[in-house]
């Protein structure tokens, strides 16, 4: 069967990495997190202080920066981790997930200099095909002509409380209302922005997983993969 580049985007919290990464086991594909390169430069830029609005030195500071996905360890697996995420080297897996980088990582995510660089490194990651990419721009921006886009979306209180779970598991002690705020607002950011905004691509596959649950909803994925392979090798084999 032909090997396929699978686009997942969606919303903070709509449960893209679980998701995705569910899918790619499934279908023995290689999962990437897009989601965790911004999140890794956010977390260089904090680090050194650099002004979220200095957007010279953020392009600068993203071609100046090695960032790395790889999967997780059985140890790491088991604690939650579905990508390990290393910045220039040094596993930053635990410390990218918190509130703070999350806003930090889509305050940068506007700046298109600094998207150029990360879609080049997204572009040649998953370039080999069998792949799933899940972020916010993959099916538009990223692999645009991927044969399977999925939309995953779900409600904004859901999404939230989800996420809320996640800190509470960590014992970072945000309350629900918090955490509700910085999904609307990071949400907010995302779909406004001027570059490669979140939008639903023509050709995507609207899913909504408010009431479904993590394997459900990968194995509909796995479902409309296992299509599109068949379509493929079918048109192959009818032009050869
Ligand atoms: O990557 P994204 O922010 O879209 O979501 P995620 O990190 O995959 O999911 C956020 C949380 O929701 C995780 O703790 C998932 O286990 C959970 N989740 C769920 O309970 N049911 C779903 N259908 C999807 C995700
Ligand atoms: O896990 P969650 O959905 O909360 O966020 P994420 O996927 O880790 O992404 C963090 C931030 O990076 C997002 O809020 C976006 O601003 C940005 N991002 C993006 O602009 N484009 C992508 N392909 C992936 C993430």
């Amino acid at each position: 069967m032909p090997k396929l580049t699978i686009a997942i985007d969606g919303p903070a919290g709509s449960g893209k990495s679980s998701v995705s990464r569910r899918v790619a086991a499934l279908l023995r594909y290689l999962y990437l997190d897009s989601g965790a390169m911004y999140r890794a430069l956010a977390v260089k830029a904090l680090r050194r202080e650099v002004a979220l609005e200095n957007e010279p030195h953020l392009e600068a500071l993203a071609r100046d920066t090695h960032i790395e996905l790889k999967p997780p360890t059985p140890e790491q697996e088991a604690a939650g981790a579905k990508n390990c995420v290393f910045l220039d080297g040094v596993d930053v897996t635990q410390e990218i997930r918190s509130a703070e980088v999350a806003q930090a990582a889509s305050r940068l995510a506007t700046i298109a200099k600094v998207r150029q660089v990360l879609v080049a490194e997204q572009q040649r990651a998953g370039a080999g095909g069998g792949v799933v990419m899940e972020g916010r721009d993959i099916g538009t921006v990223v692999f645009p002509k991927s044969e399977l886009k999925i939309f995953l979306d779900a409600s904004p209180e859901v999404r939230a409380e989800r996420r809320w779970k996640e800190h509470q598991e960590k014992g970072e002690k945000l309350t629900l209302a918090e955490v509700f705020d910085e999904v609307i607002e990071r949400d907010k950011r995302d779909r406004e922005r001027k570059v490669s905004p979140l939008v639903r691509a023509a050709d995507a596959v609207l899913v909504d997983n408010t009431a479904m649950g993590i394997e459900e909803t990968a194995r509909l994925i796995v479902l409309l993969a296992q299509e599109r392979e068949k379509e493929l090798a079918g048109a192959a084999g009818r032009n050869s």
